[in-house]
Order: C-alpha cells, then sequence, then structure tokens
C-alpha cells in the first residue's frame, strides 16, 4: 500500500487489489488531491483513479531509463510511483506503508563539481533518483531534468520527500537537427512574458561550462517561516482522467476547445483564464511552437482559488524546420498544421471554443503589438545575458514575420 499526502498531511491511501488500482481518503475533512477526485467515503476504483497517478511519472526515454536504472517492470506505474512518488508536481507526494516525509526537510548541498556530474550523467540517470531509495522525484515530459532546492545561488538535492524549489532541463541531444534547446527555451519564454503571458522564472544556468535551463516552481510556496509547501496542480490530462498517452489530440486527447471546458468547469475567473488560453494558443502559433499539448497546460489550487498554472514548455519546434514534425498537438479550428493556419482556422477556433471572434482579435493584437514591439529588446537582453546564439537569433526573425502574418489573418 502507498500512503497518499497533499503536502505534508496524510490524506489517502493507494493499493493494488489482483492487480487493479484502489483509491480511497483517509476521512472525509482531508483536501482533494485533484478537483477530478472529490473528497468521497467510497473508494475510487482502477479506470477512475488510475490516470491521475500515471500522469505523475516520466514519459519516453526518460522513463525507460528510470526502469531499466531500478530494475522496475516496464509500464508498471504502481511500482515505479512506489520508487519515486517522493516529490511530484503539484501538492500530492507517496510513501510506502509506514513510511513518512521527515517533520524537517532534509537537503542535501551538492558542491560544483557534484552538480555538473549531476548534469551529466542526467541522461543515464534520469531526474537523478538513487537506488538507496532517498532521493525519491517524480515529473512528467520527455525531456531530460531533474527538480532540486535552491537558495542563495546554492543547490540542493532534496531528499526523504523534501520539496524541491526548480526544476533543471538539459538539451535535447537525441534528435537529428535540435540543437540548443535550453537557449530555445529560455528566449522563447521571454518572448512569452513580453507577449503578455503569465509564466514562471526562468534562467540559463552555467553549471561548469554547460547551460542548463533553470525555472522557479509556481507549485511550491513559503510560508512566513521559511518552509516550502507544495500546492495542488494538475494538467489537463489529470483533470479528465486521461492516460498521459492520450496527450495528443489526434490520439484521443484533449481538443482546446476540452481546455476551454475545463476551465469553465474549474476555474475562479473563467473569463480571464480563457483569455489566457486564447493568448498561449496565439503565442504558439507565432513563435512555431506545435507542441502545446494537454500536459502543458495546468491549472493550480492555492487558498480556495482555482485559476490556469503559469505557462511552462513553451519553445518555437519550427526553428527547426523539417527536422521537426510541424503537425499541432491540437488543432486550430480543424487545422493540425502549424504551417497552414489561416483565416478560416482562427475563426472556427472562436467558435469551437464558444468564444466571440471580436474577443480573439482583440486578444490577439494585443499579443501581437506587445510582441512585435519587445522581440529586438528582448534578443538584445538575452545576448547581453547570454552572448549571441543561432537558435535564439532565428526564433526572434522567425517571430516578428509570423506575428505580421497573423496580425493579417486577424483583421
Ligand atoms: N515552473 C514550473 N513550476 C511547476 N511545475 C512545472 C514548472 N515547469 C514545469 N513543471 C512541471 O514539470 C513537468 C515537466 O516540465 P516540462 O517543461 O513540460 O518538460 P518536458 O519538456 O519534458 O515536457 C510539467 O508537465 C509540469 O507538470
Ligand atoms: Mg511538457
Amino acid at each position: 500500500m502507498l500512503n497518499v499526502y497533499f503536502d505534508e498531511r496524510h490524506v489517502a491511501d493507494l493499493w493494488l487489489e489482483n492487480k487493479y488500482y484502489c483509491f480511497r481518503y483517509i476521512g472525509l475533512d482531508v483536501p482533494a488531491i485533484s478537483l477530478s477526485l472529490p473528497v468521497r467515503e467510497a473508494a475510487y476504483l482502477n479506470d477512475e483513479a488510475k490516470p491521475y497517478f500515471a500522469n505523475l511519472l516520466p514519459e519516453g526515454e526518460s522513463r525507460t531509463a528510470i526502469e531499466l536504472r531500478l530494475g522496475v517492470t516496464r509500464g508498471d506505474d504502481y511500482a515505479l510511483l512506489q520508487h519515486i512518488g517522493g516529490d511530484c508536481a503539484g501538492a500530492v507526494t507517496l510513501f510506502p506503508y509506514g513510511e513518512q516525509p521527515s517533520a524537517t526537510p532534509e537537503y542535501e548541498e551538492l558542491s560544483t563539481s557534484e552538480l555538473i556530474r549531476l548534469v551529466r550523467e542526467l541522461p543515464r540517470q534520469a531526474l537523478y533518483t538513487d537506488h538507496s531509495g532517498k532521493v525519491r522525484l517524480s515529473l512528467p515530459g520527455v525531456q531530460h531534468k531533474t527538480a532540486l532546492y535552491v537558495e542563495n545561488g546554492t543547490f540542493y538535492l532534496p531528499e526523504n520527500g523534501a520539496p524541491s524549489s526548480h526544476i533543471l532541463k538539459v538539451q535535447i541531444t537525441t534528435l537529428p537537427g535540435v540543437t540548443h534547446t535550453v537557449e530555445n527555451e529560455i528566449f522563447t519564454m521571454s518572448l512569452a512574458r513580453h507577449s503578455g503571458l503569465n509564466v514562471p522564472d526562468v534562467k540559463l544556468q552555467l553549471i561548469g561550462d554547460t547551460p542548463v535551463f533553470l525555472t522557479r516552481r509556481f507549485d511550491r510556496q513559503k510560508s512566513p517561516d521559511g518552509k516550502l509547501h507544495r500546492i495542488l496542480q494538475e494538467d489537463v490530462c489529470q483533470l479528465m482522467g486521461l492516460e498521459p498517452t492520450m496527450k495528443y489530440q489526434n490520439s484521443g486527447g484533449p481538443s482546446l476547445e476540452d481546455c476551454a471546458n475545463i476551465i469553465r468547469a474549474y476555474s475562479s475567473d473563467s473569463l480571464s483564464d480563457i483569455e489566457h488560453l486564447i493568448r498561449w494558443t496565439l503565442f504558439n502559433i507565432v513563435v512555431g511552437n506545435s507542441d502545446a499539448h494537454a500536459k502543458n497546460i495546468a491549472i493550480l489550487q492555492y487558498s480556495g482559488v482555482i485559476r490556469l498554472a503559469p505557462f511552462y514548455d513553451l519553445l518555437s519546434t519550427l526553428v527547426y524546420g523539417t527536422n521537426l514534425d510541424s503537425g499541432l498537438a491540437m488543432s486550430i479550428g480543424r487545422e493540425y498544421d502549424l504551417k497552414k493556419i489561416n483565416r478560416g482556422s482562427i475563426s472556427q477556433f472562436a467558435e469551437f471554443l464558444d468564444v466571440k471572434p471580436r474577443l480573439v482579435q482583440k486578444v490577439g493584437r494585443d499579443m501581437v503589438e506587445r510582441l512585435t514591439s519587445s522581440a529586438r529588446g528582448a534578443l538584445e537582453v538575452y545576448q547581453q545575458s547570454y552572448g549571441e546564439n543561432c537558435v535564439v537569433q532565428a526564433i526572434a526573425d522567425l517571430s516578428i514575420k509570423r506575428a505580421e502574418t497573423l496580425d493579417e489573418l486577424l483583421s
């Protein structure tokens, strides 16, 4: 059996019965771990709770690397949760029956040479989870990454269930023709901020001479005593009870219309969050991000308020030309090809989301205006901070050009 915690509180249990998942809250006065799994007396059985937990786990190569290292059977979600569920996205953590997070968080300081080794070994030692079971971290996504605690420029490894404060991603090295993805994501996130999107703090961090992408976690909050607490965060797959393998619309996964419906069902300010969804979609068209799928959009619940989470995992895929597919994770109207979006796709997009075309026009114009007036400046700031980079330069050029095209499509 696994004990399920919400931040520091044991709230539920998860166990297997004849290979079937059983999830049950331990009382009726505990916080729900998911908006899709409200607190109730009866257990949630198999398909009802399984997707929520499956969505906490790493995907693709990262997952395979962990399975191999820890000797876990391929595809065994439950065993993986048992090994690495000590710090996940959002408020939830999982501990083997009887174990619990230590009352005082345990952080092991990393020297520069240890940090360099950690980054070097990440592709093989995914998430840096270890055999001893001390480091038990899980994050979704396919890119190589880990979660750390960072304070005053010092990096620490969170141990025995201590919450991490930052996420660190390394360069993608396995896709031919796809380079400088760290620089790409840093710059695209900065363009997003300039375009009026809510994004977390990000930084290009040099570890030795290796650049990595470092982002502050928005699902962690410090209390006045300086202790870090976990906040409920869940992605659209979790909210819709879909397995992570369903994250793409054309494999039966969520559409932008589904995302809008999720916002209408749950957000404390759905009007404003629908506008954010529109802005995010149009921004992705402009920078050429085809991989904006249902696990790259989430909600946060904090102090009783439910809002769209800040946007993450924004990078230009189009800048790599034919080395990456331009097929969209979620269609714009009926259009699945980033390169073929036209006036009709934009008006269908408004229709499918059940919003006035004028709202899409207004949000789009504002986004385009902000982006075109600040892209060159953002590029200069990037170059001053981190030096020149061919991919970043190309993203700036491409975005300015595509912003003009979008402006025409909106008129
Ligand atoms: N700044 C952040 N704060 C909190 N959670 C985050 C943040 N950035 C990413 N995440 C979480 O980590 C997961 C993986 O990050 P992401 O950048 O999407 O990686 P990948 O490129 O592998 O998909 C996300 O799905 C989200 O749950
Ligand atoms: Mg992602």
